[in-house]
């Protein structure tokens, strides 16, 4: 058995005295032909492992180079040196891999993101990135936790699917015809009979149609997978593929959807509190050591813990879409012509005026309900007042719209008439509408851009640093 290490996360916590501890890892740095930081991606904490001058020979330590890839094993002792309560003193020093310092990319010295976005398959090797990924995944399991709480089924939708869930039109297409030369009906358009589905197919932007068949059924489901969209937007706060989060409720109105959708993001950044503290901390200091290098009214009025308690502990405010116009018609922004984008009612807020709302105004997350229906997708309930939808957006600091939720349209005839005046296909959705025939339930339920979510734990300000290889118009490497 090859595998008998120790995770240095866990002996960190333990007492010295202890021999034959064996762990593996990457150096970080070696010191005096003497000092090793060996680090295991288990926490960004390095052990220090003492090679004692004249008990190795200068063959091994010479290949002790940066991201040389050990084996140590040793004794544990009471540290010498300030910084760390223990030590590891070697007795044995195996390289597993070697590593050549002099091509390496990553030197121990502090890299631009964007640098590190260049070589995205080492970056993982830097401190920040260890702490946002140890926290990416303490989100995502926190996101099971949550629903499996509270009996949600975790629903798997399909990945390829011949729909457009929010008839944006912002699809990739997925087919096996060759593009060159695809076979045509008499009129000249594709023949995608001949295609591998015997149709024509894309690639995902959403799991919810599938996801209400579940609810309707199950009672609630929740989906968590990748979804694409080919927008072309070249943002901090976009991605070609990212990963949704969508519960799906039976017996839930526009109310009920809201209060859990707080819940649950209340709910998953506790749970990072709880379990990442360290790397919390650690991307703390990173947000206001950057900070410190930005003008000060650029700079954020709280620390990343104090924020993330400050969301946990109080109530996300709660307005209607015409309740934002009108604050935002009358704030000092808009007499100043501060705003770069038009305001009025029926107007798709932008993020300047979504980010007005939250940091300027309420400080705080905001909900913003029953937005005009023109601007919202065909499934959202329609409000007695003939011009709204029972949406809901959850608007957050610092990233804006991270939550779009609705309660769904259960009145078959309503349904039917939005889609025919939004031009939706009827019949390639019969099978949506065969819910709202057989039992039709009051419904709802909400998509949480999960990158979103992980931007606003980690405080990290572009989206392609939170997602391991970032897909975005122009670039999709490794
Ligand atoms: O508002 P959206 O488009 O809503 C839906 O897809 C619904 N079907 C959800 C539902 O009700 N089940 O997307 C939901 C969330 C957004 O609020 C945002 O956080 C995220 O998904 N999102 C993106 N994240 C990264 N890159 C993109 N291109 C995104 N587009 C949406
Ligand atoms: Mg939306």
């Amino acid at each position: 058995m090859f595998n008998k290490r120790i995770k240095i996360k866990e002996l960190l916590l333990q007492q010295a005295g202890q021999q034959g501890i064996v762990v593996m890892g990457w150096v970080r740095t070696f010191r005096n032909n003497q000092f090793i930081a060996l680090n295991d991606g288990s926490t960004n904490a390095n052990l220090q492992i003492v090679a004692s001058l004249g008990e190795f020979n200068d063959e091994l330590l010479k290949r002790i180079t940066t991201s040389a890839a050990l084996k140590v094993t040793g004794e544990l002792v009471e540290s010498q040196g300030r910084g760390q309560p223990v030590e590891l003193k070697a007795t044995e020093i195996q390289i597993l891999g070697d590593s050549d310092a002099e091509k390496y990319p990553l030197q121990p010295k502090k890299h631009s993101l964007e640098f590190l976005r260049g070589i995205a398959h080492l970056r993982f090797r830097t401190n920040t990135f260890g702490s946002i990924f140890r926290i990416r995944h303490s989100l995502a399991f926190a996101v099971h936790q949550f629903f499996h709480e509270k009996g949600f089924l975790y629903m798997h939708t399909p990945i390829i699917t011949a729909t457009d869930a929010e008839g944006a039109g912002e699809m990739f297409r997925v087919t096996t015809l060759p593009f060159d030369n695809p076979p045509r009906e008499e009129s000249g358009a594709i023949n995608f009979k001949e295609d591998f589905f015997g149709r024509s197919t894309n690639l995902t932007v959403s799991g919810q149609l599938e996801g209400e068949l579940g609810a309707t059924a199950l009672g609630e489901i929740y989906t968590f997978g990748p979804t694409f969209r080919a927008e072309n937007s070249n943002t901090t706060r976009h991605l070609a593929e990212f990963w949704m989060i969508e519960p799906e409720m039976a017996f839930h109105d526009l109310e009920d959807n809201m209060n859990l959708a707080e819940s649950f993001i209340k709910y998953i950044i506790r749970f990072a509190m709880e379990n990442n503290m360290e790397d919390l901390k650690f991307l703390d200091q990173r947000l206001s050591e950057e900070e410190k290098l930005l003008p000060a009214d650029k700079r954020s009025e709280m620390g990343l813990i104090d924020k993330l308690k400050f969301v946990v502990d109080n109530n996300f405010e709660r307005i209607t879409y015409t309740e934002a116009i009108d604050i935002l018609l009358n704030s000092s922004a808009y007499k100043k012509k501060k705003f770069q984008y038009e305001v009025k009612w029926g107007i798709d807020m932008q993020s300047e005026h979504e980010r007005y709302l939250v940091e300027k105004h309420f400080k705080k997350p905001v909900i913003v309900t029953n937005y005009p229906k023109d601007i919202k997708a065909f499934y959202m309930r329609q409000n007695d007042d003939g011009k709204t939808v029972a949406a809901m957006d959850i608007l957050a600091p610092g990233i804006g719209e991270i939550v779009g939720g609705s309660q769904r349209e259960e009145r078959l005839d309503k349904l039917v008439t939005r889609m025919k005046d939004m031009h939706i296909a009827e019949d390639e959705l019969w099978w949506y509408l065969d819910t709202r025939k057989f039992g039709t339930v009051p419904h709802a339920g909400f998509g949480l851009g999960f990158e979103r979510m992980v931007l606003f734990v980690t405080g990290m300000t572009n989206i392609r640093d939170v997602i391991a290889f970032p897909r975005t118009p122009k670039s999709a490497d490794f």
